[in-house]
């Protein structure tokens, strides 16, 4: 598909879409909110005062879900973008790929977190088998992060798509966590072909 076409579809399903149109209503940056909302909602993951990293952070809507709904919790975000100030947020514009952000991560509270959640896709570029591709390598050095900066008890949650590396991660997942589970939350759009891993309680 052309590019302005494609730009065109995603332009007329977002017009559509309730969950647009509901993330406006209640001051959600984006309508990305929902699938962390309905993946908490399944597996009861985020309590208060919890200590949280989200990977892919912009514009910012998992980051407000989280400090608006759980009392006393604190974020560190990182996104190539910037982001709009959140309360209890410190956000990096910067790649997270590159070691040295890595560290500002590990190093900013100074101990081992409960949470690490990552939304981190690559700008679509149409064919479904190369956004999986590296969307994928995303899930992958997420998940070996968090296997470095998990307490024992924590979560990891990640966008994954099917495709070429869905088992890859999965296996991965499965070697590094007791508890995996693959969620496609009803608000995640149904011709895609993204889906979720939450992994608990690291081996
Ligand atoms: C689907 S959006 C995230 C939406 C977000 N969860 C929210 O609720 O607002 C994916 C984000 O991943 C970010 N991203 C992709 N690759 C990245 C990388 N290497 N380092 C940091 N962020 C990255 C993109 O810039 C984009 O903003």
């Amino acid at each position: 598909m052309k590019k302005n076409k494609f730009s065109k579809n995603w332009i007329i399903k977002q017009k559509r879409d309730i969950y647009v149109k509901k993330s406006k209503l209640e001051g959600y940056r984006s309508r990305a909110v929902y699938k962390l909302q309905e993946i908490n909602e399944k597996f009861k993951l985020i309590k208060n005062n919890a200590l949280v990293v989200d990977l892919g952070a912009a514009p910012g809507s998992w980051s407000q879900y989280i400090s608006r709904n759980f009392k006393s919790s604190k974020i560190i975000s990182i996104d190539l973008k910037d982001i709009e100030p959140i309360k209890n947020l410190f956000h990096i514009k910067g790649d997270f790929t590159e070691d040295d952000q890595k560290i500002k991560i590990q190093n900013y509270f100074g101990k081992k977190v409960d949470l690490i959640i990552s939304d981190m896709a690559v700008n679509t570029t149409g064919n479904k088998s190369v956004d999986s591709l590296v969307t994928g390598e995303l899930c992958i050095e997420a998940m070996n992060f968090a296997v470095e900066l998990l307490n024992k008890k924590g979560t990891f949650i990640s966008k994954l798509f099917m495709g070429a590396s869905f088992n890859e991660i999965v296996a991965l997942g499965k070697k590094t966590f007791n508890q995996v589970d693959i969620f496609k939350p009803p608000s995640s759009r149904k011709d895609s072909k993204e889906n979720f891993i939450i992994c608990r309680n690291l081996r």
